[in-house]
């Protein structure tokens, strides 16, 4: 989970309309990665691709703003299968759809849910922003599966240097 982007005002005024809405607070109550909900996937997605964003000088509030909507769906992902296509294939349209009911998306932020799982899926994203939030997107997904298994291995390094040095 990304720490302080409750700090910083900029991002908070960017996303607020939208994390208001109990349509994007009730992803707290889905399991996304081994130690993360939906919510604070969403919303570490949604920051760190603000921040890459504005770094390379491409579209911020896009990547803000549909970052924080790409996973917009309701159901659990470990279970649940669709006839249609897998969850890779459908999910991002569902976010797309359920995103249009609490927002009006532009191409970019549409681009951004749907193509953010380039990779599993073929379909290559068209923008600069896509590319940024569907690597982020992999990126936060790693880290949260990993999270307790990388302190751990930060306490041990800690622990050992502590011996070595006494
Ligand atoms: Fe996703
Ligand atoms: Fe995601």
């Amino acid at each position: 989970m990304t720490k302080n982007w409750e700090n910083d005002a900029e991002y908070c005024a960017l996303v607020e309309d939208l994390l208001a809405t109990p349509e994007v607070q009730k992803l707290a109550n889905y399991k996304q990665h081994i130690h993360s909900n939906r919510l604070e996937h969403s919303i570490s997605v949604s920051y760190r691709s603000y921040l890459w964003a504005k770094k390379w000088h491409v579209d911020a509030s896009a990547c803000g703003r549909a970052g924080l909507l790409h996973d917009l769906f309701y159901y659990d992902w470990h279970t649940t299968k669709f006839d249609e296509g897998s969850h890779a294939y459908m999910h991002p349209r569902i976010a797309c759809k359920n995103a249009e009911k609490i927002t009006t998306l532009n191409k970019v932020e549409k681009d951004i849910i749907i193509k953010h799982m380039w990779g599993a899926t073929l379909a290559m994203p068209r923008y600069k922003e896509s590319y940024i939030v569907t690597l982020v997107d992999k990126y936060c997904a790693i880290q949260e599966s990993m999270a307790p298994f990388s302190q751990n291995l930060r306490k041990k390094w800690h622990h050992m240097f502590a011996k070595q040095s006494v």
